[in-house]
């Protein structure tokens, strides 16, 4: 099997790292895997906000806490409720893609861009997760004003986020596949 292949079937979603900052050819080398991935039309609608800074990390997760709290999911208010919470799972680093809402595909433009950069992070050894919280955070009036700290243009709609940083765990055995769901016609 080549490393690709390899890289797909081994990648599983982390959620335990090292404080320890992953370097900086490692976050360009996930950002470009990120900017390299197809668009529809080729608009590259996607928009990255790369978060390291401490205070704003915190910042994000009190704001995604709140809104938890306030959501009326029970799931989600018990979550926002739980000791040591963290919307991210303390990562280092914190990618927030966001899609160009001009542009007709820009949610798959921005599913795609984060695949990629999953699997990029996974192939250089690097631990990831993605993170949606932001999906009932950015609505909110808190999240409005976090959006505009976070320096993201109006025009853009929230499509996901990753968690990245080194893994701090044993990498999970994945869930066993769902039967059935390949029809192949011939
Ligand atoms: C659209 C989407 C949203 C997700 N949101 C979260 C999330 O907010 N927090 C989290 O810990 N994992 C999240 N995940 C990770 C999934 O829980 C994970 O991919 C799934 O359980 C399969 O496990 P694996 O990634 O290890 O194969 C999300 C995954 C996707 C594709």
């Amino acid at each position: 099997m080549n490393e690709t292949l390899k890289t797909i079937l081994t990648r599983r979603s982390i959620r335990k790292y090292k404080d320890e900052q992953i370097k900086e050819e490692e976050l360009q080398a996930i950002l470009e895997a990120g900017r390299f991935a197809p668009s529809g039309l080729g608009k590259q609608s996607a928009y990255f906000t790369v978060v390291q800074n401490k205070e704003m990390l915190q910042k994000i997760n009190e704001v995604c806490k709140n809104a938890y709290i306030k959501s009326g999911d029970k799931h989600f208010e018990a979550l926002g409720k739980s000791e040591n919470f963290s919307a991210y799972h303390n990562a280092p680093t914190f990618i927030i893609v966001s899609g160009d809402n001009k542009a007709l595909s820009h949610i798959n433009d921005g599913s795609v861009t984060l695949g990629n950069m999953l699997l990029a992070a996974e192939s250089l050894g690097i631990g990831s997760c993605w993170i949606h919280s932001l999906i009932i955070v950015f609505p909110t009036e808190e999240g409005k004003s976090l959006k505009k700290e976070l320096g993201i243009p109006d025009n853009y709609n929230f499509v996901g986020a990753i968690a990245l940083g080194y893994k701090n765990m044993k990498q999970p055995s994945p869930a066993p596949r769902k039967e059935g769901t390949i029809n192949i016609i011939r």
